[in-house]
């Protein structure tokens, strides 16, 4: 589905802030609605569309209404993902909506998850969004300026976005207590880096992730920030491990290591409170 590598496209990803002022171009427009069409699905279903969301003003009087003025700067083209209510959407969104990312990444556009700073009413009516459904994100879509902002430097900097836990913060051996090298994790290092690079909301970066080695499986939980997240009307957290879900296998079919997600928690004490089990991805023998 993608031309280039998986692994290039997640590395060259970062979150960009300030754009040219221009609308996207009606071949990029196209690459996008057709990638919609055919990928709007994910792990757990099919509960979410994406929608292209343009402002129309060439002042830039729409972008305070839109919410997103200050934080970001220029952008002509969004595009929203527009949930409905189900079982598992905040994990099956993340991971839909973060392979778009990628998509637009090859496409050589500039994109920033919006979470929080923008302002959902005037989305909603935009996307002419119906009974039941909710805009829980959107990002900019456009070109991005050659410099960041200062104001994008100084959100990055808030945010420590260049930053990543480290592999031992995050990925453990058949229990909680016992890391997971690198090199113990052989061909699955690369998968496992991958998930350690993505985004997520305020970087917190609520994954970790536990090998068991005798079934081949890799359990996900959700290590939630205690305090975080209280305000918003959905889990935004739990939409982070959809991002480590989607970079952890397609990465891994890059790879041509083949497994499926599988609803199996091992039942392991959890060495904290705000922890959850989320999901396993199995490997086919
Ligand atoms: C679910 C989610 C919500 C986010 N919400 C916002 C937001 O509201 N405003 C913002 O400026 N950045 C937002 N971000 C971007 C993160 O701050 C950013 O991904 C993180 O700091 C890592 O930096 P990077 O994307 O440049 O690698 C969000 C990211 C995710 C995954």
């Amino acid at each position: 589905m993608f031309s280039q590598s998986v692994v290039e496209l997640i590395k060259k990803r970062s979150s960009w802030r300030t754009y040219d002022g221009k609308p996207l171009v009606d071949e990029d427009r196209e690459q996008l609605q057709q990638y919609f069409a055919a990928n709007s699905d994910g792990p757990f279903g099919t509960n979410m569309r994406f929608k292209l969301i343009d402002r129309m003003d060439e002042d830039g009087s729409e972008e305070e209404k839109l919410g997103t003025y200050g934080f970001i700067k220029g952008a002509r083209t969004f595009v929203a993902g527009v949930n409905k209510e189900a079982e598992k959407d905040m994990e099956n969104y993340g991971y839909v909506f973060e392979k778009m990312v990628l998509f637009a990444t090859e496409l050589g556009l500039g994109t920033c998850w919006l979470g929080g700073t923008f302002t959902r009413s005037s989305f909603g009516k935009k996307a002419g969004i119906k009974e039941g459904e909710t805009i829980p994100v959107v990002t900019p879509v456009g070109y991005g300026e050659a410099k960041r902002s200062i104001r994008d430097h100084v959100v990055r900097l808030a945010a420590g976005s260049k930053n990543r836990k480290p592999w031992e913060k995050l990925f453990f051996d058949g229990n909680f207590d016992t890391p997971l090298t690198e090199k113990e994790a052989g061909t699955f290092a690369t998968p496992l880096e991958m998930v350690r690079l993505g985004p997520s909301a305020s970087n917190k970066q609520p994954w970790i992730i536990v090998r068991d080695k005798n079934h081949g499986m890799f359990h996900f939980y959700v290590n939630r920030t205690r305090g975080y997240a209280k305000m918003l009307s959905f889990d935004i957290q739990k939409m982070d491990v959809g991002i480590a879900m989607c970079h952890f296998e397609l990465t891994a079919n890059e790879l041509n290591l083949s497994g499926q997600w599988i609803d199996n928690n091992p039942g392991m004490p959890l060495p904290q409170s705000q922890m959850e089990y989320v999901i396993s991805w199995a490997a086919k023998e």
